[in-house]
C-alpha cells in the first residue's frame, strides 16, 4: 500500500481529489463513491474543478458503496441525498448514471443480488473509501468476510454511536445498512482510502501494521496491487 502523509484535511482532500479528476479525465470513468464526513472536502475540491471549466462529469457513472436501510432516497439522512447535496447536484453528471443500494427495497436479498449485478457490470476506475474507527470499509463490520459481496448488516453499536452525529438523535440512527460487500470492493481497478484526524489514528495503524485479519476489514487492503492511504498528520499519527 503506498501513503501520502498530508499537513492537514485540505491538503489531504486536494490529493484526493487529483486522483479522482485524473480518472474523470479518461473516457467513460467509472467512480466508486464513499460517505461519511472525511469525503466531503474532497467532494468540495472536485465541484471547484468542475465550477472551474476543469472537468466534466457528463459521461462519468457512479456506483456508491453503502445506503441505510430504511430510509427512502428523500430523507436528509440517506446516502442519496448526501452524494445529492455534496456532488451530484452541484456537477453536470446525468443522475440517472449516479448508483446506490435501495435500502427501502422490499426484497432486500433481491436489492443485494441487483447491486451486486451492477458492480460486477460497471467496472470501476477508482473506488474511494473512508476508514471506519474500527476499521470498517463501506459499513463491512469487524468479522466480515473478505469474500463477501453485497449484503445486508447490522451496524455495530460503535458504529450507530459515532454515525449518530448526523442524526438528531441517536435512536433515529438506522440499525441496518446494504453495503457493497469486501471482495467487490476488492475488485476495484485503483483505490484511495482516506482518513483525517487522531480519532483514525489507531485504525490507520491497525490497517497498515497490524495482521491482515478479518478483525480489521481495512487490513485487506494490503493485499490489493494499487492502493493509496491518503491521510493528514493526525491521521498518520501513530505510523510516524
Ligand atoms: C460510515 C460509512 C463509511 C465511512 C465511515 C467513516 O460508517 N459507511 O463508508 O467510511 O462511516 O465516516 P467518517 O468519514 O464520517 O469518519
Amino acid at each position: 500500500m503506498k501513503t501520502v502523509i498530508t499537513e492537514d484535511y485540505t491538503q489531504m482532500s486536494k490529493a484526493a481529489a487529483e486522483v479522482v479528476a485524473g480518472a474523470v479525465r479518461k473516457k467513460s470513468a467509472v467512480l466508486g463513491l464513499a460517505t461519511g464526513t472525511t469525503p466531503i472536502g474532497m467532494y468540495d475540491m472536485l465541484v471547484q474543478m468542475y465550477d472551474r471549466g476543469e472537468l466534466s462529469f457528463k459521461n462519468v457513472r457512479t456506483v456508491n458503496l453503502d445506503e441505510y436501510v430504511g430510509i427512502s432516497s428523500g430523507d436528509k439522512n440517506s446516502y442519496r441525498a448526501f452524494m445529492n447535496l455534496h456532488l451530484f447536484d452541484r456537477i453536470d453528471i446525468e443522475k440517472e448514471n449516479t448508483h446506490l443500494p435501495d435500502g427501502t427495497a422490499d426484497d432486500l436479498e433481491a436489492e443485494c443480488e441487483r447491486y451486486s449485478r451492477l458492480i460486477a457490470e460497471l467496472l470501476r476506475d477508482i473506488q474511494v473509501l473512508g476508514l471506519g474507527r474500527n476499521g470498517h470499509i463501506g459499513f463491512n463490520e469487524p468479522g466480515t468476510p473478505f469474500d463477501s459481496t453485497t449484503h445486508v448488516v447490522e451496524l455495530s453499536e460503535d458504529t450507530v454511536k459515532a454515525n449518530s452525529r448526523l442524526f438528531a438523535r441517536e435512536s433515529d440512527v438506522p440499525r441496518r445498512a446494504v453495503t457493497m460487500g469486501i471482495a467487490e470492493i476488492m475488485s476495484a481497478h485503483k483505490i484511495i482510502i482516506l482518513a483525517s484526524g487522531a480519532g483514525k489514528a489507531r485504525a490507520v495503524r491497525e490497517m497498515i501494521r497490524g495482521e491482515i485479519s478479518e478483525k480489521c476489514p481495512a487490513s485487506v487492503l494490503r493485499r490489493h496491487g494499487d492502493v493509496t492511504l491518503i491521510a493528514d498528520r493526525e491521521a498518520a499519527n501513530e505510523l510516524l
